[in-house]
């Protein structure tokens, strides 16, 4: 099975053509970095405008780049939610319609079991059940997976996502929107010993998480230690330690908890090399197996929403003629397959 992956719930326009016997045949992501960059965050309108852009033409691109026609393909699909609602409709509206038009089904896609199931789109594919870290600019959430849809919460954020931390710790730091890679890259010049930020929420039981308090914490620091480059620096890297010591003692919780040896990281902070370098330790002190995405594939992508869609046609889903795009929507909430 073929199918073309449309992704613009936010502010990066993403189309993908995934084969189900060969593979990832092409993807290709359009970032609107450079026109929110300006506002210091996405402006919605901007990005619905943007997607209408750009969608046709990248999709014409990635298209041939995969050598593919509409006579090829066997659906589209596109992500339904959540996101922002103006840009959510752009690839809603745009797959619907070449789906009536191409006369094949079309299927929305849930945002999260996208990047979710994006590490299986590598070489070693994770095997069911697993635990997943999902850590985006919106969303930070520990589940346990035991199939395809089948999507426990074990906790998540109660204020700022990860993602979310650090863009805004960054934009503090002087650093352009989105500060996630920027902030890290500072890092690297600072001294990890000079300020230690707290690990929120970890002194006490649950899987929850709260990110909000370490903007304070560094709004803190910055006026009572100055705001020079090196302890910009300094700042920088206490607070990329307090996220990364926070969310690797909830892995290893949730490991525990579930008893699972399986664990998967997807989401734009799972870009992030520290955590990546420590979830890797975490998986060999606990004896468990830890799987990520390629970083392009970690960040926002059409490939992860083509082959969750094609694992849900393949399962023989299939819905009514409408354009869904839904700002809210819990994973719990997805039918499980198979
Ligand atoms: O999954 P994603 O591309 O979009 C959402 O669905 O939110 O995640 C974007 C988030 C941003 O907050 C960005 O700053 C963060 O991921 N990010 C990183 C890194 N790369 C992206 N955060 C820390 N370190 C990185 N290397
Ligand atoms: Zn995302």
């Amino acid at each position: 099975m073929r199918v073309l992956g449309i992704e613009t719930s936010c502010d990066e326009t993403g189309v993908a053509v995934y084969d189900s016997r060969a593979g990832l045949l092409a993807h290709a992501v359009h970032s609107q970095v450079s026109l929110h960059a300006a506002f210091g965050g996405v402006v919605p309108e901007l990005a619905s405008r943007d997607h209408v852009r750009k969608l046709l033409p990248l999709l014409k691109t990635v298209m041939s780049q995969a050598r593919t026609e509409a006579a090829d393909l066997d659906g589209v699909a596109y992500t339904a939610g959540p996101g922002l609602i103006g840009a959510l409709l752009v690839g809603a509206a745009t797959a619907r319609s070449l789906a009536w038009a191409w006369d094949m089904p079309a299927v929305a896609v849930h945002h999260m079991e996208g990047h979710l199931l994006a590490p299986m789109l590598e070489p070693e594919p994770p095997e069911f059940p697993f635990v997943a870290l999902l850590v985006s600019g919106g969303h930070t959430q520990l589940v346990s997976v035991a199939g395809l849809g089948n999507y426990q919460l074990l906790g998540e954020s109660l204020d700022d996502a990860a993602g979310e931390a650090f863009d805004k710790t960054a934009k503090l730091l002087g650093l352009a929107y989105p500060g996630g890679p920027a902030l890290a890259a500072l890092a690297r010049a600072g001294d990890p010993h000079r300020f230690r930020f707290p690990r929120p929420m970890t002194n006490r039981p649950g899987l929850d998480f709260s990110f909000s308090g370490l903007k304070t914490f560094a709004i803190n620091t910055l006026r009572t230690a100055g705001d020079d480059d090196q302890t910009r620096a300094d700042i920088a890297i206490a607070f990329e330690l307090a996220v990364v010591d926070t969310l690797v003692l909830k892995c290893r919780r949730a490991l525990q908890q579930t008893g699972l040896n399986r664990l998967i990281i997807a989401g734009g902070v799972g870009a992030n090399a520290r955590l990546r370098a420590e979830l890797d330790a975490l998986g060999a002190r606990q004896a468990a197996r830890v799987h990520y995405p390629r970083p392009e594939l970690c960040t926002d992508n059409g490939a992860m929403i083509a082959f969750a869609g094609c694992q849900r046609l393949l399962a023989g889903e299939r819905e009514p003629a409408v354009f869904r795009a839904a700002p809210r929507w819990s994973m719990e909430e997805l039918a499980a397959l198979g």
